[in-house]
């Protein structure tokens, strides 16, 4: 194997100095759901809501973004969207060790890609968001007319038509975005992270992992 003679080295600065530093534990808040269920939109909100309300240091990763770059190579096979959650995981993971709480924002229809990634983010800072819309709520919202053309046989493999989601099992919140607005959703996701990252965990415990 390549990894044969990698041996890590060990980095002098700790994840507890950088949680002082930012004043809050840094976290992977990952939303999943169906095309058009309003995760980028949701993620954004929270994300600006983060930085000016509360000062906090984040990134956010965004499905169509991330495949115009780092993951150009990769399309909408099973294979394909595996690997596209595997390396965004690491990627994740790298800014999460930065001190930074990551919002991402991919369709990731398949549990098996995003519990792979839950057990690479210490215990508590993986926040799965499950942004909860029906398909025809989704399809006719259409925002970029790809269910149309899906529909229409000009894309294959499009999630909820030609490709399945698997809908998450034990989600630490789900969003209701076909009934409530995006700026509610929002809110529940910051009132959830007020309690968890940005108050009561800041001086809890050391990571390790
Ligand atoms: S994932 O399934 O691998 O997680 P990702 O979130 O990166 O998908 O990318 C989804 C975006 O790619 C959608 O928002 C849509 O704009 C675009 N897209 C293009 N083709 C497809 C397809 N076959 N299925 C789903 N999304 C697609």
């Amino acid at each position: 194997m390549t990894q044969d003679n990698i041996i890590p080295h060990h980095q002098t600065v700790s994840p507890l100095e950088r949680i002082h530093l930012k004043g809050h534990r840094p976290a992977v808040v990952w939303f999943t759901g169906l095309s058009g269920s309003g995760k980028s939109t949701i993620a954004n909100l929270v994300e600006a809501r983060l930085c000016r309300d509360f000062h906090a240091h984040t990134f956010l990763l965004d499905g169509d973004n991330i495949r115009t770059g780092l993951n150009k190579d990769l399309g909408f096979t099973p294979r394909d969207r595996a690997e596209n959650i595997r390396r965004l995981g690491e990627v994740c993971r790298l800014f999460y060790d930065a001190g930074l709480i990551v919002l991402t924002a991919f369709i990731s229809p398949y549990a098996a890609d995003r519990n792979r990634i839950r057990e690479r983010i210490p215990e508590g800072d993986f926040i799965e968001v499950f942004v909860q819309c029906p398909l025809d709520v989704c399809e006719s919202r259409d925002p970029k007319g790809l269910y149309e053309k899906a529909r229409n046989g000009q894309i294959q493999n499009f999630t909820g038509i030609g490709s399945d989601y698997e809908i998450p099992v034990n989600p630490e919140l789900t969003l209701y975005s076909g009934l409530l607005s995006a700026d509610e959703c929002a809110e529940e996701v910051i009132k959830y992270l007020t309690v968890h990252q940005l108050r009561a965990r800041k001086d809890t415990k050391e990571i390790d992992g």
